[in-house]
């Protein structure tokens, strides 16, 4: 398809949200642990609401919180965004947001816990699967050398370094082959290795070191560095 380029396509994305962050151990769900005066969902939210062609968005937050918590400090969503209860696992909380994604051609899926993903890496998402990509990932090359082990611990295996990529999100496919890959009923941590299995092609294009997921405390402790910089710059 020559013109894939030239025709702008209609872009969904579901931030899930809906995670209770049992690593990052604080009192209320990751999505809404405050960096600088504001949720993590916040931050995340400011940068989809930016994404070229942006045609619905909705955000999936765990069960019992409400639209005005959810989005209580998230400011102005695009009309007809949707907030949606998510479930157990990360993969319940797509499937319910895939749900509510309507008539779009593309669908990225974004965890609200790299807040601070840069648009430009959205960008490239989509133009991956607008350029005919089944799906796309951003991904970085892999600083450590990697192995394989087995039970015991025993080595297994030394893959190739160079060959290797850790993925972030948005994840971004072609909206009906996400959907078919949903309704196989398998499962997986991530939403590319779903679309691989169905042998669809799906690409790694530049991620960011700012599309890190805040996990852990020390990451947030790096979040409030990284927004303490920012404050800094603009006095
Ligand atoms: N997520 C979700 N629903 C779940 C689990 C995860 O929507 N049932 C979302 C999280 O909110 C997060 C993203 O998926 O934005 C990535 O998950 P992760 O970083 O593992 O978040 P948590 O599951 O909340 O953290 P933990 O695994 O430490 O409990
Ligand atoms: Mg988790």
């Amino acid at each position: 398809v020559n013109d894939a380029h030239a025709a702008p396509r209609s872009v969904g994305v579901v931030v899930v949200a809906a995670g209770s962050g049992t690593r990052l151990g604080a009192d209320v769900p990751k999505a809404f642990v405050q960096v600088a005066g504001r949720s993590l969902l916040s931050y995340a939210v400011e940068r989809v609401t930016q994404v070229a062609h942006l045609a619905r968005l909705v955000i999936v937050v765990p069960e019992g919180h409400g639209t005005a918590t959810a989005l209580g400090d998230v400011a102005p969503v695009p009309e007809g965004t949707v907030v949606v209860p998510g479930g157990a696992e990360r993969t319940d909380s797509v499937r319910a947001g895939l749900a509510e994604v309507g008539e779009v051609d593309i669908v990225l899926i974004h965890d609200a816990a790299r807040a601070f993903t840069p648009v430009a890496v959205f960008d490239r998402v989509v133009a991956a699967v607008a350029a005919g990509a089944s799906g796309a990932v951003p991904g970085l090359p892999v600083v450590d050398t990697i192995k394989a082990v087995d039970a015991d611990g025993t080595i297994t295996g030394t893959p190739d370094r160079a060959g290797l990529r850790a993925v972030q999100t948005p994840q971004g496919f072609d909206a009906d082959v996400l959907r078919a890959a949903y309704a196989s009923g398998l499962s997986a941590t991530d939403d590319a290795a779903l679309v691989e299995t169905l042998g669809h092609h799906v690409r790694v294009v530049a991620g960011d070191p700012l599309a890190f997921k805040v996990t852990t405390p020390e990451d947030l402790a790096r979040a409030q560095r990284l927004v303490a910089s920012w404050a800094a710059s603009v006095d």
